[in-house]
């Protein structure tokens, strides 16, 4: 008798095998229902006034406060890379309650966004954010009242002039992440009006207040104290986070996304089926930060995670994913 096989006991044939299209590499290519394509990944990437050397950041290894020329540089790579996007946030060197820097027009992130315009023209698309955060002293992606509260309606005021000096600048698609009630339609109105017909909205429109921010604040030198709770979403909803797509959809947004992606896959399988525009990912900080983290210890394989991480996400419904490790990560798929 067989070893572990009691005499008298018959063999077990199963019909179905889904193990037969697994046998071999190749099969495994053939039957592959998703794959990562380096189009499908933006690069987010910090510049920063007055800095004379790029600034790697402790708390995301590899990523780094780009000067205005390391910029254009990983710029140009990121492009033969392949990668579809970048996404620029600027990092001021002086901060004010309304946020000043944000749209004057040679301030740090319009500077930089007419860098890589200039850089890589239209072979990649050239996103901005665009959000108060990263500009006001008090850290807040919005003016404050006298009460001290983000001030909604004031807000989408200041988002438009922001979104005229971005459109100015040449890029391509406005990255609309401070989650006021209405910003989308605020925007688009006075992009029309202004003749700026071809700059797209992307809407970050389910961006939940989330612990995965972490280093991406430490990336921007956040003023923040406290927290975002009354304008991000709540980690414990998935039915509004189909809402505010339906609403930005509504109000003109060519591209909706959800964010963070790895703790939030359900909301964007949800706005996945339903969205009648693409629908974007956005791998955190802190997503990227963790494994970062644990490949260091040895703890997991580095590339494995980092693949299967971002496949997850496509997976879920992402049509396309922002994420720190695009323009290696397109550098493995070529
Ligand atoms: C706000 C903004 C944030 C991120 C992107 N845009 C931070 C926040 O909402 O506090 C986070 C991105 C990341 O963690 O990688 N302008």
């Amino acid at each position: 008798a067989l070893a572990g096989r009691a005499s008298g006991v018959p063999a077990v044939r199963p019909v179905d095998r889904p193990r037969r299209l697994r046998a071999t590499s190749a099969l495994r290519g053939l039957v592959s229902e998703h794959r990562v394509h380096p189009r499908d990944l933006v690069l987010p990437m910090f510049v920063k006034e007055g800095a004379d050397a790029p600034l790697a950041l402790g708390s995301m290894p590899g990523v780094v406060q780009h000067t205005m020329d390391s910029l254009r540089r990983a710029a140009v790579e990121a492009a033969e890379a392949g990668i579809g996007g970048l996404m620029l946030f600027g990092v001021p060197a002086v901060r004010d309650a309304v946020g000043t820097g944000a749209t004057e027009p040679d301030g740090i992130l319009n500077a930089g966004l007419r860098a890589l315009v200039e850089e890589v023209g239209d072979a990649v698309v050239v996103m901005s954010d665009l959000c108060l955060d990263e500009f006001t002293d008090h850290g807040h992606c919005g003016v404050l009242d006298g009460a001290g509260r983000v001030d909604n309606d004031a807000t989408l005021v200041r988002y438009q002039d922001m979104a005229l000096a971005q459109a100015a600048t040449g890029a391509h698609m406005l990255g609309l992440s401070g989650m006021m009630d209405g910003q989308v339609a605020a925007v688009r109105e006075v992009l029309d009006r202004d003749g700026y017909t071809d700059t797209s909205v992307l809407a970050y429109s389910a961006k939940y207040s989330s612990a995965f921010y972490g280093p991406f604040r430490d990336a921007v030198e956040s003023q923040l104290q406290g927290d975002r709770r009354t304008y991000q979403m709540d980690p414990a909803n998935r039915r509004e986070g189909l809402r505010e797509a339906t609403l930005d959809l509504a109000e003109g947004a060519d591209v909706v996304m959800v964010k963070p992606a790895m703790s939030y896959l359900d909301v964007l399988a949800d706005v996945a089926e339903v969205s009648p525009v693409p629908v974007a990912a956005y791998q955190v900080s802190g997503e990227y930060a963790m494994i970062e983290a644990a490949a260091a210890n040895g703890w997991i394989d580095r590339r494995r995670a980092i693949e299967e991480s971002v496949l997850g996400i496509k997976r879920a419904g992402a049509d396309f994913v922002l994420t720190y490790w695009a323009t290696e990560l397109a550098g493995w798929l070529r």
